[in-house]
Parts: structure tokens; C-alpha cells; sequence
């Protein structure tokens, strides 16, 4: 039996690389979307996966729907907790707003899905969780107080889960891309992101299945003695 993958934010930009290169391994994927029904309908007609949408920085609507998924097709056993939001400006101009808007959704997220399947894992004696980091949660960025703290956490809270879930075989890894052609990249101003390219030893942007090519090898049943660890795809821009 195909062992059943949610990717959160699946349906655009890097989740959606995800899901296709889980789906291309042999997955049963389910891709969750936020809003955005149109990119979500036709994500689905072009490649087949199912999505399923609620807001993932949403603790009750994230139990439902994982217990639906139960429900529907058996436990969900690979999770990669990719859904994140950008809220740029200095701190001086952030409101409170743009601050919980982005810890909620790139952080919360993974508190809300990783507890959500902790228990079927746990009995299936198997699970992968795979959350989505950044470069700015490594070395901080100019604008991006909020999205550096929930990137940051999503790294302390990736060595914290995977120590609870080694004994359980349950692995739990990070991967911290640089800056990736998606829509939330291209709305970084011009100048801006060329001064970032130029530092870009690799001399590009990523790509979406730059980094889903790492995802679908941390979440392999041979990745089984990889776990706490961080997985840097950013052409070299920052080693850490
Ligand atoms: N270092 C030092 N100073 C900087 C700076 C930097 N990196 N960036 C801007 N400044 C300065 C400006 O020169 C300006 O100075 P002056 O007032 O003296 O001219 C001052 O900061 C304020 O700049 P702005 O008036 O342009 O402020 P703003 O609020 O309109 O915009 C910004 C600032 C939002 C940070 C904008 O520069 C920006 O969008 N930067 C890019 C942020 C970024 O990289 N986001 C990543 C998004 S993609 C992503 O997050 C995915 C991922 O994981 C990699």
C-alpha cells in the first residue's frame, strides 16, 4: 500500500514540487491549500492529487481534517509541514497582526499537523515529518523579523520532535532552502532580490524541485537514521 503524505501548502510554489515528487514516489499524497481555490483546482486537474483545504495555523481544523484523512484512506504517515506566509517590513512598521499572522502559519502549523499524526505514526511504529525552514530562519534577513523567529523555531522545534519520535520510528527533519523562483520570492522589490542573486555562489534562484528532490529523499523509508538534522538547499549562499 502506498504510505499517505499531507503536504501543507501543497498546491503552489515549492509544495507544490513536493507533491509531485512524493506523488512520482509512489505516494498517496494530499495536497492542503489555505484559499487560493483556483490554483487549487487546477493543480488538481493537472496532476491528479487530491486537495483538501483549512488553515493550517488553525489547531481544531488541523485535527480535523488529519483525522478525516484517517478516515478516508489510513493514517498519514510522511507530513511535511511546508505551508508559510510572508508579512515583509522593518519592525518599526510591523503590526501585531503581520507578527501572529506568520508565527501562526509557518510555526503553529507544525505544532498543529506534527501533534495531529503524532499518535497514528506512533502506532504504525512509522512516520517522516519534514518541515520546511529557511536560510532567513539560519542568518536572519532585513524586514523579516516575524518569518526569521517562525523559521528559526521551525529549526528548535525539529531537533526537539525528532528526539520524542526516534523511538517510535518516527523521523523528524528540516530543510532550509534559499531563495526559490516562487511567487513569494518574486514579490521581493527588484533591486532587492538582485543584490541577493549576486550573493548566490550557485549563481540562481532555486527551484521548486530543488528542494522537493530533498524532501522526497528525507521522507524515504531509507532515510531511517536520519533524523534532527537540517538539510541546507541554497546554492551555497549560507553555510551553516
Ligand atoms: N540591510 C541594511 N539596510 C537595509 C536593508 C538591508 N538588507 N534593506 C533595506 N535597508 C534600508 C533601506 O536602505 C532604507 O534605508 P534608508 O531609509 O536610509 O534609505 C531602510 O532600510 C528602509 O527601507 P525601505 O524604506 O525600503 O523599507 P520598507 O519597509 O519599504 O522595505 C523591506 C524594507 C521590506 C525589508 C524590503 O527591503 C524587502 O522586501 N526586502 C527583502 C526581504 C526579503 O528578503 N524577504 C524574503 C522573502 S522570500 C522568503 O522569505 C523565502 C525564503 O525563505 C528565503
Amino acid at each position: 500500500m502506498a504510505r499517505i503524505a499531507l503536504v501543507t501548502g501543497g498546491t503552489r510554489g515549492i509544495g507544490a514540487a513536493i507533491s509531485v515528487g512524493l506523488k512520482n514516489a509512489g505516494r498517496h499524497v494530499i495536497a492542503t491549500y489555505a484559499g487560493n481555490e483556483a490554483a487549487a483546482a487546477s493543480f488538481s486537474k493537472e496532476t491528479g492529487i487530491e486537495t483538501v483545504r483549512f488553515d493550517a495555523g488553525d489547531y481544531d481544523q488541523c485535527a480535523t481534517a488529519v483525522a478525516a484523512v484517517a478516515a478516508n484512506h489510513g493514517p498519514v504517515e510522511i507530513l511535511v509541514n511546508n505551508a508559510g506566509i510572508t508579512r515583509d517590513t522593518t519592525i518599526a512598521k510591523m503590526s501585531r497582526d503581520m507578527w501572529d499572522a506568520v508565527i501562526d502559519t509557518n510555526l503553529g502549523s507544525c505544532f498543529n499537523l506534527s501533534k495531529s499524526c503524532f499518535d497514528g505514526m506512533r502506532a504504525g511504529k512509522f512516520g517522516r515529518i519534514v518541515n520546511i525552514g529557511s536560510i532567513n530562519g539560519q542568518a536572519g534577513q532585513y524586514g523579516q523579523v516575524n518569518y526569521a523567529a517562525a523559521k528559526s523555531g521551525i529549526h528548535g522545534f525539529t531537533k526537539a520532535l525528532a528526539q520524542e519520535g526516534a523511538r517510535f520510528g518516527i523521523t523528524v527533519n528540516a530543510i532550509a532552502p534559499g531563495y526559490v523562483d516562487t511567487e513569494m520570492v518574486r514579490a521581493v522589490p527588484a533591486d532587492v532580490l538582485e543584490k541577493i542573486i549576486a550573493r548566490i555562489p550557485r549563481g540562481r534562484l532555486g527551484t521548486a524541485e530543488d528542494i522537493a528532490r530533498g524532501v522526497v529523499f528525507l521522507t524515504s523509508d531509507n532515510a531511517d537514521f536520519i533524523t534532527g538534522s537540517t538539510l541546507s538547499i541554497n546554492g551555497g549562499q549560507h553555510m551553516y
